[in-house]
């Protein structure tokens, strides 16, 4: 018996955007483009990633990030959210699991606009530059919980599951 290769998992990013996410990707390219909107609220944290909410529609949440070198999230989903989040500073670093386990790593800068991140996308996001990154994410429905990943000999395993409605936190 001859058993057929199994095609390569498609990358998350390769899909196309729904209408939720390119919504939210609309949203935060609108607000990138009106920094009076949210360089007044830059801060940036020595010792853990920085963030602070922004105006959002109903239903939507809309958080700042700032990101010094080095750092960055664990491999997370974001609990069914769709999402999307745009760099307005620096270059991040976002990086997609497929289900086997392999990651797909994609530079983002503020010319790259805005990626959309679906419900089920697993991904990691980090600043490996020295210049700090600042960005703008936004989830709908708004986030109630995130799960955290590790890539096992057997692909992509969830490890932990936390209910937040902050962005992007940590295991
Ligand atoms: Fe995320």
């Amino acid at each position: 018996m001859t058993t057929q290769p199994l095609s390569p998992p498609v990358p998350a990013a390769a899909l196309p955007a729904s209408e939720a996410t390119r919504t939210l990707a609309a949203l935060v390219r609108g607000i990138a483009a009106r920094p009076q909107l949210w360089r007044p609220a830059v801060r940036f944290g020595a010792a853990e990633r920085w963030w602070t909410r922004l105006d959002a529609p109903a239903g939507v949440d809309v958080w700042l990030l700032t990101w010094l070198r080095s750092q960055g999230t664990d491999l997370h989903d974001h609990g069914g959210s769709a999402a999307a989040f745009t760099v307005v500073a620096g270059t991040l670093t976002e990086s997609r699991a497929t289900r086997d386990g392999a990651l797909h790593a994609v530079p983002l800068t503020p010319a790259g606009g805005a990626r959309t991140v679906e419900p089920d996308v697993v991904h990691d996001v980090r600043n490996d530059h020295d210049e700090p990154a600042v960005s703008i994410h936004a989830y709908a429905p708004r986030l109630q919980r995130m799960s955290f990943y590790a890539v096992t000999g057997t692909g992509l395993t969830r490890v932990r599951t936390v209910r937040t409605d902050e962005p992007e936190v940590d295991a």
